[in-house]
């Protein structure tokens, strides 16, 4: 039997053969894991931890915290904060940047993550995660907001951990996506799947149907035509699944192909989106792209947008490519 590889050895493989990573990008990468191992075992005691339920206090987005939300964002910021391969960090969970604090010595890379995305699911005991990316902090002396504010195109790795029926880590430095399950036993992450490729047609779409009077006449059209099924002009029945956390429809797209969908509507129409650009369409957008799929907001490439602030919201649409382009094509042709 094949030796098992852990994501250590991947790491040092990636950085030692391909020169795909850094060092120091290995050591952050790494780091990140550990946290997430740290919240899979939170998330994993659940009632028996009291880690279930909300808190009394909101984040910027005006969304009640969970308890978990508050947790992840802590782990994931005792675990970066010390190892030297950071400048700061910036979280869906925080109004502002977090700098490395003077006590420890400063790196030349930004994280970004929402350190709890699913929130909704985590009482319900569905599967939830952890999203992250990792950008390089511009030259120059100290940091800024300013400096998070990079197209997705320019982040140098990306990824996400799942909490579901098993724990996985998908990730991507820019040399494809690999996926690692949580062996408990050994306390490690161990590489399950590499090269994963996104089949580039679907008869599977992710979208919330309760919104749907409130979608745009694109996205109405798509999603009209994927009901009709064998009688519509798409001459085939689809299939529709909807966890809800964003990660889980992401993962199974990564798995089985499919396309999922956040679109603008009219319920909040001077927001963009629900979803975040900088912390969940971005790091997803780059991992879809890298399976061979593709990452739109309807118009435009999602990894080509210049974000105008931190917790800047996003219309998305990911997944097998040829449903992104048609899809794409209705609003080009609106
Ligand atoms: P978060 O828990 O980080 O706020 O993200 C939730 C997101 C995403 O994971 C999911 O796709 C979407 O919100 C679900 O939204 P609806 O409840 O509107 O379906
Ligand atoms: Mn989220
Ligand atoms: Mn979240």
């Amino acid at each position: 039997m094949a030796p098992k590889i852990s994501l250590t050895r991947y790491l040092v493989t990636e950085q030692r053969i391909d020169g795909a990573i850094p060092a120091d990008l290995r050591l952050l990468l790494e780091v990140v894991a550990r946290a997430c191992k740290s919240i899979s075992l939170a998330v994993n005691k659940g009632a028996l931890g009291g880690v279930l339920g909300a808190t009394e206090s909101e984040n910027i987005q005006g969304e009640v915290q969970k308890k978990l939300d508050i947790i992840a964002n802590e782990v994931l910021i005792e675990a970066n904060e010390w190892g030297g391969h950071l400048a700061a960090m910036a979280s869906e969970e925080m109004e502002g940047i977090y700098l490395v604090p003077n006590r420890y010595p400063q790196g030349e890379y930004l994280l970004l993550f929402d350190p709890l995305d699913g929130s909704s699911n985590i009482d319900v005991n569905v599967s939830i995660g952890t999203i992250f990316s990792v950008l390089k902090k511009p030259e120059g002396v100290g940091v800024s907001e300013q400096d998070f504010l990079q197209p997705g195109r320019n982040q140098v790795a990306a990824g996400y951990c799942v909490f579901g029926p098993q724990t996985t880590l998908v990730l991507t430095v820019g040399d494809g996506v690999a996926m690692f399950t949580l062996d408990r036993e050994q306390g490690s992450f161990v590489l399950t799947q590499e090269n994963v490729k996104i089949p580039e047609d679907t008869k599977e779409f992710a979208i919330n149907m309760s919104n749907m009077r409130h979608w745009d006449a694109p996205v109405k059209r798509y999603i009209e035509e994927c009901l009709a099924g064998k009688d519509g002009p798409r001459s085939k029945d689809f299939n529709m699944r909807w966890v809800a956390s964003m990660v889980a429809d992401v993962h199974r797209i990564l798995t089985r192909g499919g396309i999922f969908m956040y679109p603008w509507d009219k319920r909040e129409p001077e927001k963009a989106g629900k979803l975040r650009l900088m912390y969940e369409a971005n790091p997803m957008a780059w991992l879809v792209e890298q399976a061979g799929g593709a990452a739109t907001n309807g118009r435009q490439r999602i990894l080509d947008i210049q974000p105008g602030k931190l917790h800047e919201r996003v219309s998305v649409a990911l997944g097998s490519k040829h449903e992104v382009e048609r899809l794409t094509n209705y609003h080009l042709e609106g």
